[in-house]
């Protein structure tokens, strides 16, 4: 921190679009973890950290009248975008019975129809349950099945 504190160049804010080294390097992660790479300059989007992307990804999809899905207990920064965009609330309880993963079944078709949004963290926060892969692959059905 001492070595860039001394360099007068970097005495100033970051461009909002973030460093290209920044977006480069997020590219190359993608590419190590998941075998994708995004194009730096258009499909890397720099924010103040993850509360900020989530505030704007709400902002981008959710329109009044919507439903967004949230984990209970969960970030409340889920529910508070969900309620400025005009979007409705639904809770889904995380039980510990259930490992702390919501039952999909549970959520009613007419909410899950009209649903922009579904909230998920795993390792989770507060519970630090896991979720595993058969679980994302019943979730990725899930949506699907609401889009189709
Ligand atoms: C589940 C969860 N998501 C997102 C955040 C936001 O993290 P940050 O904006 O610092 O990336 C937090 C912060 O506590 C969190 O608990």
């Amino acid at each position: 921190m001492q070595l860039a504190v001394e360099q007068p160049e970097l005495h100033k804010y970051p461009p909002y679009q973030g460093t290209s080294q920044l977006r480069s390097a997020a590219s190359d992660f993608f590419d190590r973890r998941f075998g994708l790479r995004p194009d730096p300059d258009r499909q890397v989007l720099v924010t103040l950290g993850s509360k900020e992307a989530m505030a704007h990804l709400a902002l981008a999809f959710v329109d009044p009248g919507d439903v967004v899905i949230v984990p209970d207990p969960g970030y409340p920064v889920y529910a508070t975008w969900a309620k400025y965009c005009g979007a409705q609330v639904y809770r889904m309880p995380l039980r510990r019975e259930n490992g702390f993963l919501p039952d999909l079944d549970a959520i009613p078709a007419e909410i899950a129809r009209r649903a922009k949004l579904l909230w998920v963290n795993y390792p989770n926060n507060p519970t630090a349950a896991l979720a595993t892969g058969d679980f994302y692959d019943r979730l990725a059905a899930f949506a699907l099945h609401q889009s189709s």
